[in-house]
């Protein structure tokens, strides 16, 4: 039997609305970019939150944030819980924090009825998961789960080049801790879903089998600037015709291997970007997503092909490169049988499912056993201003993220 604490809703979702303060733009959203100054705002609001509580918070060299509540036995390793605050530029008030503050109301629900765990609790705050900021995305828990080392992740750098270490100086928030030795046992990460299914099938709660490979990629394509209206058709060499050709192709090539494959280019950059000045240079990024690494394989074979073919018909020159790949994960099972359990105790509906998104938790399943909880979205919208859960919805996703710790702990 899990033990029949009930979180506080109200307690929760007051919690969302104050944080969704910090960065909050006018559209109801929240645009709060990792180490910037409203992180660092989020962060402090965090730490303190934590110390009320009497938990003790360490830092790591990456601004990993850990906030320890003891346990009965000092000898198990602590369950994490927790996920991250940065957001996308337009990002939602629920994206990442709901995981963060869903966990933070765990502790006071155990805290506030004096109830003590075998193993200590730990609530994480993973830094830059979104990778808009800093390319790639979960670059603080890759650092943590040796994915990737701190002088990769401090040399990385926005698009007005300040780098990653740079920017968590400014902040404050490099810690004295090396990434990667503090500690877990298992983790569990509560999210919204970002996607459809859930809402669709009428289903409260996600029980998370895993994640699906994602890669990312950056090309450079290089032409000639030339007078637009002097310079005949036959004469240009066009990067962002190039680059038009490529994006076309993309979605091309994810349709073909559809329904599961996604791909999309969200930035690009054109140089001079002048009405009257044909393109010279464009920059832009690609992110392919599928459930099956053989099946990137060959969309990446594919896009490759893509943009050779381009440069070819463009005469133009070109630079692309693989910045990042994250494999296909499948979860624990053991934490995901602790997920179900909850879920079914909570009387919820549940139903499995795979993560579009990439998480955190699909860097800290290297490392310790973990699984993660989802929660519908309306209309399934998310990396969006408009993003929404209801209160209910949170409600129940903390309930059972209680539930899954609590069953966790007993076994
Ligand atoms: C970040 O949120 C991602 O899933 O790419
Ligand atoms: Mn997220
Ligand atoms: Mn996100
Ligand atoms: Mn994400």
């Amino acid at each position: 039997m899990i033990p029949n604490l009930q979180i506080n809703a109200q307690r929760l979702w007051d919690s969302l609305m104050e944080t969704a303060k910090i960065g909050g733009t006018p559209k109801g959203g929240v645009s709060r970019l990792t180490l910037t100054d409203t992180d660092r705002q989020v962060r402090d609001w965090l730490k303190s939150e934590c110390e009320s509580l009497g938990c003790t918070v360490t830092v790591d060299d990456v601004g990993n944030m850990f906030a320890v509540r003891p346990g009965r036995r000092s000898d198990l390793p602590p369950i994490a819980i927790g996920s991250h605050l940065d957001t996308q530029p337009t990002g939602g008030k629920f994206d990442g924090i709901l995981g963060v503050l869903g966990g933070l109301e765990v502790l006071k629900t155990l805290q506030g009825t004096g109830y003590e765990t075998n193993a200590p609790l730990m609530l994480v705050n993973w830094t830059n998961e979104e990778g808009s900021r800093f390319a790639p995305a979960m670059l603080g828990s890759g650092v943590y789960a040796g994915v990737f080392d701190r002088t990769y992740a401090d040399s990385r750098e926005d698009r007005q080049g300040v780098t990653f270490g740079e920017a968590i100086e400014a902040i404050g928030y490099r810690g004295d801790a090396k990434a990667g030795s503090i500690k877990f046992g298992a983790m569990f990460e509560l999210h919204i879903e970002q996607g459809p299914i859930l809402e669709q099938e009428g289903k409260v709660i996600g029980i998370v089998q895993g994640v699906q490979g994602m890669r990312w990629y950056e090309v450079n394509l290089t032409g000639r600037e030339a007078h637009t209206g002097s310079t005949p058709m036959h004469l240009r060499r066009d990067a962002l015709v190039g680059a038009a050709r490529l994006l076309d192709r993309i979605e091309a090539i994810a349709l073909e291997h559809g329904p599961s494959a996604v791909g999309s280019v969200g930035l690009i950059e054109v140089q001079p970007n002048s009405r009257n000045v044909v393109p010279g240079h464009v920059f832009f990024t690609v992110d392919f997503r599928h459930p099956e690494d053989a099946v990137l394989d060959l969309m990446e074979q594919k896009f490759f092909a893509a943009v050779e073919e381009a440069a070819r018909k463009g005469d133009l020159g070109v630079e692309r490169r693989k910045i990042w790949e994250s494999p296909a994960v499948k979860f624990d099972a053991g934490c995901i049988a602790a997920v179900r359990r909850a879920a079914e105790a909570t009387g919820c509906t549940a139903r499995d499912i795979i993560s579009g998104a990439g998480h955190d938790a699909a860097y800290t399943a290297r490392v310790a056993p973990t699984t993660m909880i989802f929660v519908p979205c309306v209309g399934g919208l998310s990396h969006n201003e408009e993003e929404s859960t209801s209160f209910e919805e949170c409600a129940a996703g903390v309930q059972v993220l209680l539930g899954a710790v609590l069953d966790y702990d007993r076994h």
